[in-house]
């Protein structure tokens, strides 16, 4: 792992950050890690719930002076010693992917809690790692999954408890090559199939049944000759045709591009079918369902899942309040999927995320 916490330096358990009911929002201290467009978010969200940011981090010292000026808190160019502030309860890690473990291993040790950006890894030797670091902290780690708070979340998962698992799912997902080079940088935020599917991963894991059992897939690049990524040494795949089948019979398709011209509005739609009826959602906000009583619409607005992320783990570490953030696990389980999709790709066969092997990124 490379970042600049050196892991050897960090302190046995400084300062354990204390959940109790007594530390209240105005008392939660916070570090922001990255001041890209996540770490803006965090940064404005924790102090919109009335947490202290008392100190954003970032190499762009730009990116972090303009972070920090939104919430009054103080730019660094490194972490240094940072983690060893009593004052700190919480790190929110919004780097690019590849520096997650690094972080959220050494705020862990310093006793603090960590919410980390999404996905959890690149590397499954990572994503054990920050496991670990979790287990032995007795602090608490979560992953931002950010859409179990989308609006579309819950009609879903009712609609899957009232009318059963559905047999047939189906997610498209297009956009353009992502202005963010780093996107498609397979050592650092590792394309769609790790970066975006990994919130399918995790709503079909709860929709058709956990892990899937078999995963066939085909990938592409499609950006191959598209200039504004010439230059990335190792580029992920940026497109690809995914079959997921679960316990109990369900089938998932996913299809996925970051493939297609620069600036070509974004799309994603799912469907769900089952003997019941068909759900279909213009993510995040349109919902129609179809079923024997005719059809239902609901379209959202006005809700932030990110807020909500924010709001729900300042309540689970102040109040102890059930967890509803998911924690590591769902992040292992999103991340095998993945690899295990790559691993198809690869070998040109079908396999399971029991058989997946770890990428070939070196992230030490
Ligand atoms: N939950 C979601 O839906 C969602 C959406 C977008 C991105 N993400 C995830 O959030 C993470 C960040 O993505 P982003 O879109 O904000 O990227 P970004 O490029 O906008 O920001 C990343 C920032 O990290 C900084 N950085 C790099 N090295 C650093 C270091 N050693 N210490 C501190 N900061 C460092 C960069 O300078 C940059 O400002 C990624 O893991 C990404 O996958 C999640």
């Amino acid at each position: 792992m490379s970042a600049d916490v050196d892991q050897a330096a960090v302190p046995e358990k400084v300062a354990r950050a204390t959940p109790t009911a007594r530390t209240g929002a105005d008392a939660l201290g916070v570090i922001v890690i990255g001041a890209g467009d996540m770490g803006a978010r965090h940064a404005r969200h924790w102090h919109a719930i009335g947490a202290d940011v008392v100190a954003v981090v970032d190499p762009d010292m730009a990116r972090a002076d303009a972070v920090a000026a939104l919430v009054g808190a103080r730019a660094h160019a490194v972490v240094g010693d940072l983690f060893d502030r009593d004052d700190v309860h919480v790190v929110s890690v919004c780097t690019p992917t590849y520096l997650h473990a690094a972080m959220t291993v050494a705020a862990l040790d310093a006793g603090k809690h960590v919410l980390c950006e999404k996905p959890a890894a690149l590397t499954l030797r990572d994503a054990l790692a920050m496991q670990r670091a979790a287990e032995r902290s007795g602090t608490q780690l979560r992953i931002g999954f950010m859409r179990r708070f989308d609006p579309a979340y819950r009609p879903l998962m009712d609609f899957t408890e009232r009318a059963g698992r559905p047999l047939l799912a189906q997610a498209t997902i297009t956009a353009g090559v992502r202005p963010k080079r780093l996107m498609h940088d397979a050592m650092a935020n590792g394309g769609p199939i790790i970066d975006m599917c990994c919130h399918v991963f995790d709503l079909w894991g709860r929709m058709l049944g956990g892990e899937p059992l078999a995963v066939s897939a085909r990938g592409y690049t499609f950006s191959d000759d598209k200039p504004e990524l010439a230059g990335i040494a190792r580029r992920a795949l940026d497109s690809a045709l995914i079959t997921l089948e679960y316990e109990g019979g369900s089938v998932g398709q996913i299809q996925v591009s970051w493939g297609l011209p620069s600036g070509i509005e974004p799309v994603e739609r799912h469907t769900y079918v089952g003997p019941s009826g068909m759900v279909s959602v213009d993510w995040p906000r349109h919902i129609t369902l179809r079923d024997a009583d005719g059809v239902t619409r609901w379209r959202s607005r006005g809700v932030d899942p990110y807020l909500a992320e924010i709001t729900q783990f300042r309540r689970e570490i102040v109040e102890g309040a059930p967890r509803e953030v998911p924690d590591i696990g769902a992040g292992i389980a999103a991340l095998r999927v993945s690899l295990a999709v790559l691993e198809a790709i690869r070998g040109r066969r079908v396999t399971s995320p029991a058989e997946a092997v770890d990428l070939e990124v070196t992230t030490s």
